[in-house]
């Protein structure tokens, strides 16, 4: 088959939930049959998790597709659903146990997210700000950051939250596109112990955008920065004198509530746009019942609100559901390698959210540091942000998970803006690397070029093939631009760019992106899989595999492998591990060449950049690689590359 993806990684271990936990789930099988009439699901969502000034009588309006509206004559204030409506009953309740990089601590109750968010509402009025403008939010990952995205949704001004890892340059293109007239900063970032420079960063970005009125500056790191009069003023003198009254606005369902950016084929980053009433449902309903979220939960979502997952499971979910989070500020590995399990042995975190990148990295430091710590509260884990190899899933399930919690495997992404594919933890049996079925309401098909479904055991291309809430409603500036990257490729369709597969039970396994796929010999093959072939061997911590151009197969594989601390690579291993490859998927997929490197260049949200690999195995000019987490590893995996192994 040339035109899907072949299927050749099998795996046959299956978890279902433990009898106790289906016990008390949230969600129970009933929710799939529910949503079988799916716009009265999510009317019924929307009415019975949100409050509204006015509620929608409206569900879905599809008259001019792409461009879908959803709860169109509802009206409501995101920040109200978040804090205010939570008042009456859990204003002492915890919000967020912050915890600082360097070891301060601080813990906010819903009424002191009340008292901060609307003092900054009224500083950024008094600084000029209204509804519909653009605010950026450039912040390492204090409370500020969850702060100044509330007061924006609760004055109606639309926030463009940047990543802090990101240069000034980044930051001055996203301001440019979305015409930024306030950027929200500090004075610098905790990262591993230094100092990020965000503010210097910012007055560079500012330079060169003449749209930037003003600049409100967190002090966190005593770090001295130029404060420019009139233009710049400290975020605490702004609120200092500022009251706790401020009216949220009344927002119309469909109204812009942010812009987040995210990388495409082209150097312009996409404006991602997200709405309020549809997008606050499904963030809020997926929170509850994907994260089985109650009460007296402990939540943890360690992701950073410069990607859509802290947006969506660090603010606008959990904050909806009255939830108490944990929000970390720094690095895993900070000041050690157990930094995370310690966070969650003190504060008794219930639930734990992170990424692959992540789980393989704790896989690399070793089993020893999460054994140091008392993980017994958890009981339930989440991934998010790339396929998990069934060997990562394996490895959190049993030194994170205690072999009890169930993992729920997310696929999503910045433009679904909530949780699209995933398990419900008390209603589906998990399988190691897959993240099961659609969520209810929600529906996913495996299509080939040609648009057509691949039957079950297939591979192809994941495509949605009915409107959501959450959906993203067009690219900012640019609504050719979301036609053409989503819509166009077959009719009615939402094309996800991502491979996939679907068993003989109809679970969908995310094979990556379909640029990643490569052709062998005419047989598409998954980069995903391969890599999960060789981090099946203990010796390997992670992987990535490329196609690089090859006379006769068309594309040969060659695979980049991370080894677990302390073991050394050598001719030999290379040798086994092709072995491995050809015992687990098949001889086509075995590696031409294997590199051995301490790390993998890998983008600042963690996802490997196999492009770049695929750049270096075909000895090309490489091209700016500034913006990677980890840029000086490329150069060295190049020297190595230059003397392949085959
Ligand atoms: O390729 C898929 C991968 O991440 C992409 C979306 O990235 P982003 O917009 O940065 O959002 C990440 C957080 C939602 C997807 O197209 N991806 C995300 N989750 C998974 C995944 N791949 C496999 N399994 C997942 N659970």
């Amino acid at each position: 088959m040339s035109q899907g993806i072949e299927n050749l990684f099998v795996e046959n271990r299956t978890f279902p939930p433990s009898e106790e936990f289906v016990a008390q789930a949230n969600a129970d099988k009933s929710v799939y049959d529910d949503a079988t009439d799916w716009k009265a699901f999510w009317h019924k969502q929307a009415l019975n998790r949100i409050t509204w000034f006015k509620e929608p009588t409206e569900v879905l309006d599809d008259s001019n597709p792409p461009f879908f509206k959803w709860f169109a004559d509802g009206e409501l204030n995101v920040a109200y659903n978040c804090i205010d409506r939570h008042l009456e009953t859990q204003a002492d309740k915890v919000a967020y146990h912050w915890v600082g990089e360097p070891g301060d601590e601080l813990t906010f109750t819903y009424q002191d997210v009340y008292d901060r968010v609307t003092k900054l509402a009224n500083g950024l009025k008094s600084l000029g700000v209204k509804r519909g403008d653009r605010v950026a939010i450039y912040l390492g990952m204090t409370p500020e950051i969850a702060i100044s995205m509330l007061a924006c949704a609760r004055i109606g001004a639309i926030h463009s939250v940047v990543f802090g890892g990101f240069s000034a340059d980044a930051l001055a293109d996203r301001i440019e596109d979305a015409g930024i007239t306030v950027i929200i900063t500090a004075d610098g970032a905790w990262r591993r112990g230094s100092v990020v420079p965000l503010k210097a960063a910012a007055d560079v970005a500012a330079a060169r955008c003449p749209t930037v009125e003003h600049i409100v500056v967190v002090k966190r790191t005593e770090k001295a920065v130029e404060m420019t009069d009139v233009r710049d003023v400290w975020y605490h003198d702004l609120v200092a004198e500022q009251s706790t009254d401020c009216e949220p606005e009344v927002m119309n369902a469909e109204d812009m509530l942010y812009i987040l950016y995210t990388s495409g084929t082209t150097a312009k980053p996409k404006g991602v746009v997200h709405t309020q009433g549809g997008y606050l449902t499904q963030v809020a309903t997926t929170h509850s019942y994907v994260f089985d979220i109650k009460p007296d939960d402990v939540y943890w979502c360690a992701a950073d609100c410069g990607w859509v997952t802290g947006h969506s499971y660090i603010v606008y979910g959990p904050m909806a559901n009255g939830a108490t989070q944990i929000m970390y500020e720094g690095a895993p590995n900070f000041p050690d390698n157990d930094r995370l399990w310690e966070i969650i042995e003190k504060y008794k975190a219930t639930i734990f959210y992170t990424a692959p990148t992540a789980i393989r990295a704790f896989m690399k430091w070793g089993d020893d540091y999460p054994a140091k710590h008392d993980l017994s509260s958890l009981r339930l884990l989440g991934s998010v942000g790339e396929p998990i190899n069934p060997e990562a899933w394996m490895w959190y399930h049993k030194h994170i998970g205690g072999e009890t919690s169930p993992i729920v495997d997310t696929w999503w992404q910045t433009e679904t803006g909530a949780i699209m594919i995933t398990p419900l933890p008390g209603a589906v049996d998990t399988k190691p690397g897959s993240a099961t079925l659609p969520f209810p309401g929600i529906s996913a098909d495996v299509i080939d070029a040609d648009g057509k479904t691949v039957p079950l055991g297939g591979g192809g291309f994941l495509a949605l093939d009915r409107p959501w809430p959450s959906m993203l409603r067009t690219l900012y500036g640019d609504p050719d631009r979301y036609v053409a990257t989503y819509w166009s490729q077959h009719d009615g369709l939402y094309f996800a760019g991502d491979g996939v597969k679907r068993d003989d039970e109809g679970y969908f396994w995310l094979l990556g992106r379909v640029d990643d796929v490569m052709n062998i010999s005419g047989h598409r093959i998954s980069t995903t899989e391969v890599e999960s072939a060789l981090v099946e061997d203990a010796r390997v911590a992670e992987a990535a595999v490329v196609g690089r151009s090859d006379p006769i197969s068309g594309e040969a594989i060659a695979a980049f492998v991370t080894l677990k601390s302390g073991v050394e690579g050598n001719e030999d291993m290379i040798g086994e591990l092709r072995t491995v490859v050809a015992d687990k998927i098949g001889p086509i997929a075995k590696p031409k060449s294997i590199v051995f490197t301490d790390d993998l260049p890998k983008t600042r949200s963690g996802k490997i950049m196999r492009r770049l690999l695929k750049d270096i195995s075909e000895q090309r000019q490489l091209g700016d690689v500034t913006t990677l987490a980890n840029a000086d590893i490329v150069q060295e995996i190049a020297d190595k590359a230059s003397t392949p192994s085959d």
